[in-house]
């Protein structure tokens, strides 16, 4: 088959890590007889820079036409450290999300068994935690009104969403846990907002067209310290999307590593993988970022948009063998190990695919 698929490799080691997923998805196009066809497009302090836009129309328009799009990252310190400046990188994000539809982000975590002593948390706690969480991505305080008054002295952002908006996000919960163990857990704060009860009567209501799905309704709070105590009592969770945002960073320590962790966002229109970890700055241009998250990304991508199951399979299984084999950058390598380049895991995991 042929794809046609959106490069957007945006800021930091987003152009690294990219460029090893393609490495690995070319490869794994030739192997199986496909043809990629990669369209890439600005986005971020990139395309600020070179447009004065983060989100082009040109970008947005090449997304449209594509059958994926595979993300990097963006952000750019020179803005986090200046809250007056008029354009920001995250802003094209946004502007993406919503533009693309991009309601419903997914988002696993799990743990690898080679890896299990690199997490924080104690082996016990986390062996065989295998959990999803669907965050809701277009709505919710990060695009309610938001402003300032009284000179500047007070600020507000608002919290808001529609029944639609949560049905739609539950809706992909509710089937998502019947390809799984059948448990969901709607994350709120329902004792405090009046969005989350939103939230919990919507998702209430459906619960009688998935009779076969046990569904608990736990706050936030209990979640945050939950999820690192016993992260195996979970399977699938529906959250909004601050709370998502905030739940998927601290998830992201059981596996033992951010540049473990990929992602889909999907919705109205084309979806997106990216890998969970942001533009790590620091790491820029050195060639030692970890390339496994968006390359994991890809091979979600190929089963997920293409439904291209071996080929995905093939991608998880290198990347496992890698792990096992200690072929990995330094976020991952043992102490007084080697730590392999950003580059050479992708060059091996071509070379053992
Ligand atoms: C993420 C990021 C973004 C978010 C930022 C970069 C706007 O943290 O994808 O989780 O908050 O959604
Ligand atoms: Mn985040």
């Amino acid at each position: 088959m042929k794809y046609t698929i959106a490069l957007l490799a945006g800021d930091g080691i987003g152009p690294e890590v990219i460029n090893e997923a393609v490495k690995v998805s070319d490869a794994i196009a030739k192997k199986f007889n496909h043809e990629i066809n990669w369209t890439p497009a600005l986005t971020g302090a990139c395309a600020i820079d070179a447009v004065g836009v983060p989100y082009p129309d040109e970008t947005h328009e090449i997304c449209m036409a594509a059958d994926a799009v595979l993300f990097g990252a963006i952000g750019h310190p020179k803005y986090d450290n200046d809250p007056s400046a008029p354009v920001r990188p995250e802003q094209g994000l946004l502007l993406m999300r919503k533009k693309l539809g991009l309601f419903a982000n997914v988002r696993p975590t799990f743990t690898f068994p080679s890896l299990i002593d690199n997490s924080p948390l104690k082996r016990e706690r986390i062996e065989g935690t295998d959990l999803v969480f669907l965050r809701e991505l277009t709505g919710g305080i990060y695009f309610g009104e938001k402003g300032r008054l009284d000179g500047g002295e007070t600020a507000f952002d608002t919290c808001t969403y529609t029944r639609a908006e949560v049905q739609r996000l539950a809706k992909k919960g509710f089937e998502l846990a019947m390809t799984r163990t059948k448990k969901l857990c709607c994350v709120d704060k329902a004792n405090v907002l009046e969005t989350s009860r939103l939230w919990r009567e919507t998702v209430q209501a459906m619960e009688k067209d998935y009779p076969e799905v046990t569904v608990s309704y736990e706050f936030v709070d209990a979640v945050a310290m939950r999820l690192v105590q016993w992260p195996n009592s979970y399977d699938v969770l529906i959250t909004e999307n601050l709370f998502g945002d905030i739940l998927t960073d601290e998830a992201s320590v059981i596996s033992g590593s951010m540049g473990l962790m990929p992602s889909a966002s999907v919705g109205e229109h084309t979806s997106l993988y990216e890998p969970i970890h942001g533009s790590y700055p620091q790491a820029t241009g050195l060639n030692i970022a970890n390339p496994l998250a968006t390359i994991l990304s890809a091979a979600m991508m190929f089963e997920d948009a293409f439904g291209l199951h071996e080929e995905a399979a093939t991608i998880r299984a290198a990347v496992n063998k890698s792990l096992e084999k200690g072929i990995v950058t330094e976020d991952l390598a043992a102490k007084g190990a080697t730590a392999y380049k950003t580059s050479d895991v992708g060059d091996w995991l071509v070379a053992n695919l």
